[in-house]
C-alpha cells in the first residue's frame, strides 16, 4: 500500500475506533439495518465476534496517529466478507481503493459480498478490482447487488462446493442460477 498503514485490532481502544467509523457510516454499510453501537454494544460484540473475523484499522503515512478506516474480513466456510468504511472527511481521497486491494490480499480465496447499487464510489471501485454480480435484490433506496470475486490466489481457487454455499449465503437459488455467467 503506498498511502496506509494496515495495523490489526487486537486492543478495546482500536475496537473503540472502528466502532465511531462504523457508526458514521451506518446507512452505507449494509443492505439491512444495522444498529447503532454504543462503547459497550461494541466491545460485547467484539468479545463474542473476534475469533470468526480478522479486524484491521488503517494510518495514513501522513497522517501518524489518525485512524481513517476499518476493515473487517468476516472468515466463512471456504469464503470471506468484507466491511470497510472511511471517516466522512476521508471520502474521496483514494484510501478506499488501496483498502478494497489490501482485503482481496487478505482474503486469500474467494469472496462474497454485496453492494447497495446507489453506493456510486464502491460499485465504481469493485467494478475496477474484478468483483462479479450474481445477482440483485431489494427495493428503491436499498437495492443491492450480490457479489462474487473468485480470489486473487491461484492455489486457493474457488471449488464447486464453495461457490455453492457463497449462493447460499447470498440467498440465490441454485436451481435458477445461470453457471455459464460466471467466471468461477
Ligand atoms: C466507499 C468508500 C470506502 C470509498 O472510499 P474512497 O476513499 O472515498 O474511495 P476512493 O477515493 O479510493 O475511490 C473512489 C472511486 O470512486 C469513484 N467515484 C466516486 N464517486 C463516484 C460517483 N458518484 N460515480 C462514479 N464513480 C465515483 C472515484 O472517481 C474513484 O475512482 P477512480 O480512482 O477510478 O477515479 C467510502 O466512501 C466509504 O467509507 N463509504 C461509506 C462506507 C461504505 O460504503 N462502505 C462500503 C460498503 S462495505
Amino acid at each position: 500500500m503506498k498511502k496506509l498503514r494496515c495495523v490489526p485490532i487486537t486492543e478495546p481502544w482500536q475496537v473503540e475506533l472502528m466502532r465511531c467509523i462504523y457508526n458514521e457510516n451506518l446507512e452505507w454499510l449494509s443492505t439491512h439495518t444495522l444498529p447503532y453501537r454504543t462503547y459497550e454494544d461494541q466491545q460485547e460484540w467484539w468479545q463474542k465476534n473476534s475469533r470468526q473475523v480478522k479486524a484491521f484499522l488503517y494510518e495514513p503515512f501522513d497522517k501518524p496517529g489518525k485512524f481513517v478506516a476499518f476493515l473487517l474480513l468476516r472468515i466463512r466456510d471456504g469464503f470471506c466478507t468484507p466491511t470497510i468504511a472511511l471517516q466522512r472527511e476521508e471520502w474521496g481521497s483514494g484510501y478506499g481503493q488501496e483498502i478494497v486491494h489490501d482485503y482481496i490480499e487478505k482474503a486469500d480465496g474467494p469472496i462474497a459480498g454485496t453492494q447497495l447499487q446507489n453506493n456510486e464510489a464502491i460499485c465504481h471501485i469493485n467494478k475496477k478490482v474484478g468483483w462479479q454480480i450474481l445477482g440483485e435484490t431489494g427495493e428503491g433506496d436499498k437495492r443491492i447487488d450480490l457479489l462474487y470475486h473468485p480470489g486473487i490466489n491461484e492455489l486457493n481457487k474457488c471449488s464447486e462446493g464453495t461457490f455453492l454455499k457463497i449462493l447460499e449465503y447470498l440467498d440465490i437459488d441454485p436451481s435458477t442460477f445461470d453457471f455459464s455467467k460466471v467466471n468461477i
